[in-house]
């Protein structure tokens, strides 16, 4: 099979988060030291992932061309692509169809975080396999999200978007993983009653035909999806308590692409001396030092 392709959907307008993002994406918003697409960013770099789309708005692509480059620093291969209007999350798979041709793809929101022991070996161990996975989560408001019905055996009989009475608790994360069926799916996907193309539509195309996996992650994970400004500031304070605590760094590219062995010890150096004169930069320094550069 073909290496996977990510995709990461960043476009939308923050309509919940203004008037923070009257003049700046929501996904360049800071969650803690980053700016918030180096979360999604290296959740794909965790599973592996290097050929990267990125959509966004037309107004703030160059912004995002700014931040991130064509992502060689970090021995990534990045690419931009324009979604007009905000007419849903599948439609993503419309947007990057030629990106994505004939490969297994990846896609996750912009303002998804996701934090937790393992999750590097779950994305890793869905290599190779056919169907399509997602991940639930339990959480207090499902009817936020597209949530997951089970039956009494534990498997799934459908998933709702954001249904007003919840058949569960279990909401399905900004994390969605497809075969190269992908494109044949998704347009089968026709317009919701709020006029989206539902990534939900196309996870129940997949369940139609037996090919969903919900894998369920438990309490030692945590699922951000940084959609107002509470959940902004408690991404943020999970991130600083975690740092602080740990005195490593969550959510590093230059970190994650050394581990991955896609860039140098000197080139993990090297950024941590261009940002020297923050913490985060220090912490690159120190990772650097403790692997034996100069
Ligand atoms: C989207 C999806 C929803 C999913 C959520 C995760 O919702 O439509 O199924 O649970 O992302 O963040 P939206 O953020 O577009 O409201």
């Amino acid at each position: 099979m073909k290496p996977r392709k990510g995709i990461i959907l960043a476009g939308g307008s923050g309509t919940r988060l203004r008037p923070l993002t009257l003049a700046v994406s929501k996904q360049l918003l800071p969650v803690y030291d980053k700016p918030m697409i180096y979360y999604p960013l290296t959740t794909l770099m965790l599973a592996g992932i290097r050929d990267i789309l990125i959509i966004t708005t037309a107004e703030d692509q160059a912004a995002f061309q700014r931040l991130l480059g064509d992502g060689s620093q970090w021995g990534l291969n990045l690419s931009y692509a324009v979604q007009d209007q905000p007419d849903g999350v599948a439609r993503a798979f419309v947007i990057g169809a030629d990106f994505l041709r004939g490969h297994p793809a990846c896609l996750i929101l912009g303002d998804n975080i996701l934090y937790g022991h393992g999750i590097q070996q779950a994305v890793q161990d869905l290599d190779g396999k056919k169907g399509a996975t997602v991940f639930g989560y339990h959480v207090d408001e499902p009817e936020q999200y597209g949530v997951v019905q089970f039956d009494k055996g534990g498997k799934v009989v459908s998933i709702e978007e954001k249904p007003r009475k919840p058949k569960s608790s279990w909401a399905v994360i900004g994390l969605y993983f497809y075969d190269d069926t992908v494109l044949d799916r998704v347009g089968e996907v026709k317009p919701s009653k709020r006029g989206e193309y539902e990534i939900t539509d196309l996870n129940n195309l997949y369940l139609r035909d037996g090919q969903l996996r919900v894998e369920r992650l438990g309490r030692g994970f945590a699922w951000f999806d940084t959609g107002s400004c509470h959940s902004l500031l408690e991404a943020s304070s999970f991130v600083r308590a975690l740092q602080a605590r740990q005195g490593q760094l969550v959510a590093s590219p230059e970190e994650i692409a050394y581990h991955n062995r896609w860039i140098t010890i000197d080139d993990l150096e090297k950024a941590g001396r261009r940002l020297a004169k923050t913490e985060y930069g220090k912490a690159l320094l120190e990772r650097a030092r403790l692997n034996g550069s100069a």
